[in-house]
């Protein structure tokens, strides 16, 4: 397994509630500090064993007072490493200090005007008077003894305390969300003057020590890659091949089922520009051949899954001297796995996705990242903007946006329709706005006019929405010049189609793909 996270000054985020911890683990690292998530249960010589130069507590929705609150062990504020809390982590540490938290029956949530009352390293060249972000229940109502009210705010009489002596800090208010406009500020503050972190996660320190972590796990052997061209495969492959060259194998199995263009981008950016050593399996006729006649959504993700490995397998079978498989997985997958608060994120069963008892040890060489940095790393390494920026795009392809039986005229249809909302977005400047946008075809035709002929064709569907994280998402409101163009450019440039609808249905109750 690669680590990465050697020779970097790291933050640990300890986790109350994980939707609120990755959002600071990342401004943390947009401050250029490395930072890592870990559960509140941990223990604190295990905490310590990674040398930690500041520990920030996460927020969480619980209250302290409700019996199994997660805690921490307040051995931690004896290690002599800097503590920062934040909202339950503020309230918690106040508690746990012997300060006094209640329910005041005044939260706060929103934008909040929170006055400093008392200098403090962390608002240091800040206003007296600024804006916070709140989302509060209960209140700090008396700090715990030795520490200082640094800031106030109307219905929270404890808004930021300290220690200063012991260094341990909290905050009533959410520095790390963008409604907190000095918030990345104050968390600069915590890492560079309270805990002496240098900033030196970087993009070049983050490729080379990836690069050397690979070497070491790699040695002299030989490593297979998968592609399947979107963004995580493929800067693991550009990662990988810049650690070892032509050790790497890189494998990209044509299903047949994917966007227009993408085999050509694959074979364009890894063959050609990066050198690398690529088999091209075009398995789209076994595919198709497979997926004849199906119609269930469940059967098609099934049969795409076990016809990918057997295609896989049958590859791998003539590189029988290779030891390392790389994998795309990304800090995200790890901590949602790996954390019991964690809302359990439904996980699909992902093509690509190979059996456990293929004989190959793992490279993971995004596994500390978050899927900024991935892109970000993806740029330096000089990916194309299509791979770097591409939208997520499901394993089964474009199978789960065929609604009904999978004809390679149908293909060529959804191909030819995707491509046209693909290019009409990105010349509107939203397709990086934009979780996903696409087109679906779905099984049914109907009637139509064009020139002084009735037609009978099929309708394309255009799905786009926003989202954060593809858990919940809601329909993008295009400008209607754009659905127009949209509109008038399928009907005219796609033979099949003779009509276009907007799908405006949010998620939940709808999901994001049709199937
Ligand atoms: P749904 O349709 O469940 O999709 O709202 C949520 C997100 O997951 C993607 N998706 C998949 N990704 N293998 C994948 O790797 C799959 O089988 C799969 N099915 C859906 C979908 O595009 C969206 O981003």
């Amino acid at each position: 397994m690669t680590d990465l996270s050697e020779g970097f000054d790291t933050v640990l985020v300890v986790d109350f509630g994980a939707q609120y911890a990755q959002l600071i683990a990342r401004r943390v690292r947009e401050a250029h500090v490395y930072s890592e998530i870990v559960p509140h249960d941990m223990p604190v010589a295990d905490m310590l064993a990674r040398r930690p130069r500041g520990i920030i507590f996460s927020g969480g929705p619980k209250s302290v007072h409700v019996a199994g609150a997660p805690t921490v062990d307040a051995g931690v504020y004896k290690a002599g490493v800097p503590v920062l809390g934040i909202c339950y982590g503020a309230q918690l540490l106040a508690q746990q200090l012997g300060g006094q938290v209640a329910r005041t029956g005044r939260g706060e949530y929103g934008r909040t005007p929170m006055q400093v009352v008392s200098a403090s390293a962390l608002m240091a060249g800040l206003p007296n008077e600024q804006d916070v972000w709140m989302s509060h229940f209960d209140a700090i109502v008396a700090p715990p003894p030795g520490f200082t009210v640094t800031a106030m705010s109307p219905d929270a009489p404890v808004a930021a305390l300290e220690d200063a002596e012991h260094a341990i800090y909290g905050v009533q208010f959410h520095p790390e969300v963008a409604h907190t406009p000095r918030g990345q500020e104050i968390l600069k503050h915590f890492l560079y003057d309270v805990c002496g972190c240098r900033p030196n996660w970087t993009m070049t320190s983050i490729i080379e020590s990836s690069v050397e972590a690979v070497r070491d796990q790699v040695g002299g052997e030989k490593v297979i890659c998968g592609l399947s061209g979107g963004v995580d495969s493929a800067v693991a492959a550009a990662l990988v091949h810049k650690a070892v060259g032509d050790q790497l194998t890189c494998v990209f199995v044509d299903t047949g089922l994917m966007r227009a263009g993408e085999a050509e981008q694959v074979e364009t950016t890894f063959r050609r520009q990066f050198n690398v050593d690529l088999v091209h399996v075009k398995a789209g006729d076994r595919f198709l051949e497979s997926l004849n006649d199906v119609i269930d959504p469940e059967r098609k993700r099934k049969i795409i899954g076990e016809t990918f490995i057997r295609v896989f397998e049958e590859v791998a079978a003539d590189f029988e001297d290779a030891r390392f498989l790389v994998q795309g997985t990304l800090y995200p997958d790890i901590i949602e796995s790996g954390t019991s608060d964690a809302a359990k994120i439904k996980s699909h069963h992902n093509v690509g996705g190979l059996p456990d008892d293929m004989n190959f040890e793992l490279v993971e060489p995004l596994r500390n990242l978050f899927k900024d940095e991935v892109r970000a790393v993806g740029e330096e390494l000089g990916l194309p903007e299509d791979i770097v920026w591409r939208q997520p795009f499901p394993g089964p392809g474009l199978a789960v946006r065929i609604i009904g039986t999978i004809t390679p005229e149908r293909v060529a249809i959804l191909q030819a329709a995707d491509a046209i909302v693909v290019e009409e977005i990105k010349r509107a400047g939203l397709y990086r706005d934009i979780w996903q946008s696409f087109a679906v075809l779905p099984a049914v035709r109907t009637v139509g006019v064009m020139g002084d002929e009735r037609t009978y064709a099929y309708p394309i569907v255009i799905r786009a929405v926003t989202s954060e994280d593809a858990m919940t998402a809601d329909w993008a409101r295009l400008p209607y010049d754009l659905l127009e163009r949209l509109s008038s450019r399928i009907i005219n440039e796609v033979p099949g189609v003779n009509r276009v609808a907007l799908d405006i249905t949010s998620k939940p109750p709808g999901t994001i793909e049709w199937e």
